[in-house]
């Protein structure tokens, strides 16, 4: 396992100027951590400062979100060109892109394709809904979900899987580790080398839906899980940097 991993989703939270502030705090308490990778996801208005003030840091930056088009009539998108000169990665598929803007395993696809073209690397989110888990098909959904994402693709560069079931997602609810064991191992992982070879096996497993200080531990201790997507946490910077802090030596 390399550098566990530590994303943070801000979603549509943070003024400008307290974007810019929450940046510079994490930039200033990550200053020597080198074990854990982090890469913040602010607003889209706020990843040319954000990426201005952690220049030359070890903080990457993500966007939340991208239109798989170059360029055109497509009022209120942003492009895989626009986007690959401000950050590295890219949020994709994520559970609320999904369940209210529609997007569906085809439209995810377009845009993990579009953002490997332009070298920005997708962070592909799948998960189950409470439905699918109340109908036992949790395997199912989240097989399908990267399946088709991902058709089509045979390399994919340097994507990461997270896994977020939709029911964990900001409920204060999260998964057991039984379940991550599970899905991750006998779902995520056994897909991504059926699909990909033996580069399945490299690719990167994240765990988000309400992890917190207190239960990152938990979740990092799972066999396939790499590092954690964090939502509400992140937006509070003592909490994250102490997510941040608990990721750094194995658990
Ligand atoms: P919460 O951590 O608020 O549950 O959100 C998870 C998430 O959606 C991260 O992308």
């Amino acid at each position: 396992m390399g550098r566990r991993i530590v994303v943070g989703n801000w979603k549509m939270n943070q003024s400008h100027q307290e974007a810019l502030d929450l940046a510079s705090k994490v930039q200033s308490a990550c200053e020597n951590i080198s074990e854990v990778h982090v890469i913040l996801a602010p607003p889209f208005v706020s990843l040319i400062p954000i990426r201005d003030c952690l220049y030359g840091s070890n903080i990457s930056l993500a966007a939340q979100n991208m239109f798989y088009q170059e360029s055109g009539a497509y009022t209120g998108e942003i492009s895989p060109l626009m986007l690959k000169e401000v950050c590295d990665y890219v949020i994709l598929g994520h559970s609320e892109r999904r369940s209210i803007f529609r997007e569906c395993n085809e439209t995810i696809n377009k845009k993990v394709i579009a953002a490997l073209k332009h070298g920005i690397r997708p962070i592909l989110c799948v998960g189950e809904s409470s439905r699918d888990r109340q109908l036992g098909d949790s395997i199912t959904a989240v097989k399908l979900q990267i399946e088709e994402s991902l058709q089509g693709l045979s390399h994919v560069g340097e994507l990461m899987v997270a896994y977020e079931p939709v029911w964990a997602i900001g409920t204060g609810e999260s998964a057991s580790p039984e379940v991550i064991d599970t899905i991750s191992s006998e779902c995520i992982r056994s897909t991504l080398v059926s699909l990909l070879g033996d580069s399945g096996k490299a690719i990167p497993i994240l765990y988000g839906g309400s992890v917190t200080s207190l239960n990152v531990a938990e979740f990092l201790d799972c066999d396939q899980v790499d590092g954690v997507l964090v939502g509400g946490a992140s937006l509070d910077y003592k909490q994250f940097i102490d997510i941040v802090n608990r990721s750094q030596a194995p658990a």
